[in-house]
């Protein structure tokens, strides 16, 4: 089994980053692989609604000079994935916006590629607006008939600068128990 988490920052190592971080040890203590990649430094333009994903059906976006086919193959490959974006004016950073909406299409013209696979939010955010993120992010799992996994609070972390997030003992637990919760649930359908 194994978890992708998805960091949407353009900050490598940063607060969204550490909380992603700690639902992945719990999981890797639950014995269940996991990968951590950074959109930091990576351009991620959105869908420019060519359409050619549903004209070919071959589980790849026609624009392939990003990542963003290597992340569609990386998350068909996974049992869990987890999508973390900082807020950004109240929404997800324009990275995490690129790759839903070209993962998210890609998926849609291929029958729901990420099908029943388990899916979490985890959101950084200095002051305000982390609800909409989190809810931006959980609308890529619904409409893609994921399951979404639950934690003891929203999945969020306060804190501006890189590692203020550690001081939040709350958003460090609502990560602690996200993670089990995901190997729990992981264990449960892949038994
Ligand atoms: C462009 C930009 C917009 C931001 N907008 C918000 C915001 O709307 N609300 C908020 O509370 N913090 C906002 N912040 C602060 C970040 O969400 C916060 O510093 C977060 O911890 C960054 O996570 P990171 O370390 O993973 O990059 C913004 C930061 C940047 C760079």
């Amino acid at each position: 089994m194994k978890v992708l988490a998805i960091n949407g920052s353009a900050r490598k190592g940063g607060n969204t980053s550490q909380l992603l971080q700690n639902v992945l040890d719990e999981l890797d203590n639950e014995g269940i692989e996991t990968e951590l990649i950074e959109l930091a430094g990576k351009s991620v333009p959105g869908c420019i609604a060519c359409y050619k994903c549903f004209e070919k059906k071959n589980q790849r976006c026609a624009v392939d000079n990003d990542i963003i086919n290597e992340m569609i193959e990386k998350m068909r490959e996974s049992d869990g994935i987890l999508l973390g974006s900082p807020t950004y004016f109240a929404d997800v950073s324009a990275s995490m916006k690129g790759l839903i909406e070209r993962c998210g299409m890609v998926s849609r013209a291929n029958g729901d590629m990420y099908k029943r696979k388990v899916g979490a939010a985890v959101v950084a955010v200095r002051r305000a607006g982390a609800s909409h993120v989190f809810s931006s992010l959980n609308n890529f799992f619904t409409i893609g008939q994921m399951i979404i996994v639950g934690s003891s609070y929203w999945n969020i972390g306060i804190g501006k600068d890189p590692g203020d997030i550690t001081k939040d003992e709350e958003g460090i637990k609502t990560m602690k128990d996200l993670g089990h919760n995901m190997a729990w649930l992981l264990k449960k359908i892949h038994g």
